[in-house]
């Protein structure tokens, strides 16, 4: 019964999870990856620079921003309010796209490091302006991937042994 009870929980967020978002949520100013990536092919490490011990790539600081925008376009109103953020010293209040709970074991530089690429799971990141979650982070996703890559599946791979 209590096995029964957890497949079902599994199922549930299997399923809930299994879905991207259709539209990309509203962001404090229209960051484009498709100009800075794309048109200006900034390098992505450049802004995500995946600090030690590699597990997340990071998400930059507006100093990283206003090494060009002190100059560039600085008459338009979302740059304006670009420096006002980086003279206050607050974050800039990005809306976070992907995101797996807490008790999951996951790294970027391991996945970079078996050769697997931003976009097998991020998508063409550099031909997007706004982004949105176009490709699943449930662990169906995950394990889809593992299955054809042959990456181990046993559940301690990416959960924490409970006993
Ligand atoms: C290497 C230089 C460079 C860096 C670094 C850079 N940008 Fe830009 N950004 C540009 C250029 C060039 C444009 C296009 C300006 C134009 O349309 O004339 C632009 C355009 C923009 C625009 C559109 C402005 C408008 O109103 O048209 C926004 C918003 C923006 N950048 C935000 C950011 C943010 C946020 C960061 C940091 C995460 C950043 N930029 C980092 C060069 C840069
Ligand atoms: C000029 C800086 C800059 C560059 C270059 C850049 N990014 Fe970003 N990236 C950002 C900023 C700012 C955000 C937060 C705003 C947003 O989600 O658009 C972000 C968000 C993201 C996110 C979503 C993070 C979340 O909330 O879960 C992904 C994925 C991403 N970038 C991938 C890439 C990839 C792949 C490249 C290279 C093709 C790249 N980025 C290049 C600045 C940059
Ligand atoms: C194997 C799949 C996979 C690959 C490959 C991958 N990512 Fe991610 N990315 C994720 C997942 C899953 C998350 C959510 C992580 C979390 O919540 O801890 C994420 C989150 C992010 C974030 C949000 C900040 C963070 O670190 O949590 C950024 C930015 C990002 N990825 C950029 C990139 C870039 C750039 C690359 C290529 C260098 C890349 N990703 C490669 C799966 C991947
Ligand atoms: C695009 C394919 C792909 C996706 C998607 C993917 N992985 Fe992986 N993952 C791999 C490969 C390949 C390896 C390397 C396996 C090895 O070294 O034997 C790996 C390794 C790992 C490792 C071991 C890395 C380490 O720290 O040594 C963990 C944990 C892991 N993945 C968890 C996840 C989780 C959680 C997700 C979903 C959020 C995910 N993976 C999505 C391909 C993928
Ligand atoms: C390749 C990585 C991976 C493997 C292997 C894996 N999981 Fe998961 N699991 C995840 C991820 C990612 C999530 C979180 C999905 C989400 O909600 O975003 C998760 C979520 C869960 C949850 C939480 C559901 C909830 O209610 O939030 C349970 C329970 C779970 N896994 C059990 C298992 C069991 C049992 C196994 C072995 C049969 C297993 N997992 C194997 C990646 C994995």
């Amino acid at each position: 019964m209590r096995s029964l009870v957890l497949l079902f929980g599994i199922g549930a967020a299997v399923y809930l999870a299994a879905q991207g978002t259709p539209e990309p949520p509203k962001q404090p100013v229209p960051y484009s990856h498709k100009k800075h990536a794309g048109e200006l092919k900034l390098d992505c490490k450049f802004c995500h620079e995946n600090k030690d011990p590699g597990e997340i790539m990071g998400i930059p600081g507006t100093a990283k921003c206003m090494g060009c925008h002190t100059s560039i376009k600085k008459d338009s109103p979302h740059i304006a309010k670009l420096a006002e953020t980086h003279t206050s010293g607050r974050p800039m209040p990005w809306v976070r796209i992907y995101q797996i709970p807490s008790f999951v074991f996951f790294s970027h530089r391991a996945h970079s490091e078996a050769g697997n690429t931003c976009a097998e799971c991020h998508g063409p990141v550099a031909e997007r302006d706004a982004l949105r979650k176009e490709l699943s982070t449930s662990m169906g996703a995950c394990m889809d991937c593992h299955r054809s890559k042959k990456a181990p599946n046993d559940c301690t791979f990416c959960h924490e042994a409970r006993n």
